[in-house]
C-alpha cells in the first residue's frame, strides 16, 4: 500500500473543484487517510517546494500556493503514486492526458489545480510534513476486498 499527499491548490479551491477531486479519488477506489482545509505558511511552502528553489518559476510557485487556502489530503492504495499522478495528468495542462484533472480543468502550468507526491518516499515524507502522526487515520472499508486484491 502506497500513500500520496494530494493538494487541491488555491485555484482548485477558489473554483469549487475540491469535491470533484475527492469524488474522482474515491471513485477510483483510493482510501482517504487524512484531510485538512488550511492556509499554507511561507515556511511550509518553502519546505514543500525546496527542490524547486532557484528555478525561474520558484517565486511564482510559492506566491501561488500561499495565495489562498488549499485542501490538503493523504490518500492510499496499491500503486497509489502512479495511479494518482495519472489522475492529475502531466504538469503542463496542455500536455495532460484527456480525462485527467489537469486536462479537464486547467490550462496553465502555474494554475494546474493539484499536487500529488512523485515517489513512494516523497509520499511518506510529504504526509509527515503536512500532517501530524495522529491526523493520519488507519482504517479499513467494508468495500476494500472488492477494490484491493490483497
Ligand atoms: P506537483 O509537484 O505540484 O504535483 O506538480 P508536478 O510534480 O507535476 O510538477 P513539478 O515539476 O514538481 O513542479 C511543481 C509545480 O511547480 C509549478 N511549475 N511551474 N512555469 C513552469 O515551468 C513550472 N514548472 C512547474 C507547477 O505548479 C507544478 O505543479
Ligand atoms: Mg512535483
Amino acid at each position: 500500500m502506497e500513500r500520496s499527499l494530494v493538494l487541491v491548490k488555491p485555484d482548485g479551491v477558489q473554483r469549487g473543484l475540491v469535491g470533484e477531486v475527492i469524488s474522482r479519488l474515491e471513485h477510483r477506489g483510493l482510501r482517504l487517510v487524512a484531510s485538512k482545509f488550511m492556509s499554507v505558511s511561507p515556511d511550509l511552502a518553502e519546505t514543500h517546494y525546496a527542490i524547486h528553489k532557484g528555478k525561474p518559476f520558484y517565486d511564482g510557485l510559492i506566491a501561488y500556493i500561499i495565495s489562498a487556502p488549499v485542501m490538503a489530503m493523504v490518500w492510499e492504495g496499491p500503486d497509489a503514486i502512479v495511479a494518482i499522478r495519472q489522475m492529475m495528468g502531466a504538469t503542463k495542462p496542455t500536455e495532460a492526458a484527456p480525462g485527467s484533472l489537469r486536462h479537464d480543468y486547467a490550462l496553465e502550468v502555474g494554475r494546474n489545480l493539484t499536487h500529488a507526491s512523485d515517489s513512494v518516499e516523497n509520499g511518506v515524507s510529504e504526509a509527515a510534513l503536512w500532517f501530524k502522526k495522529e491526523e493520519l487515520v488507519d482504517w479499513t472499508r467494508a468495500v476494500d476486498k472488492w477494490v484491493f486484491e490483497s
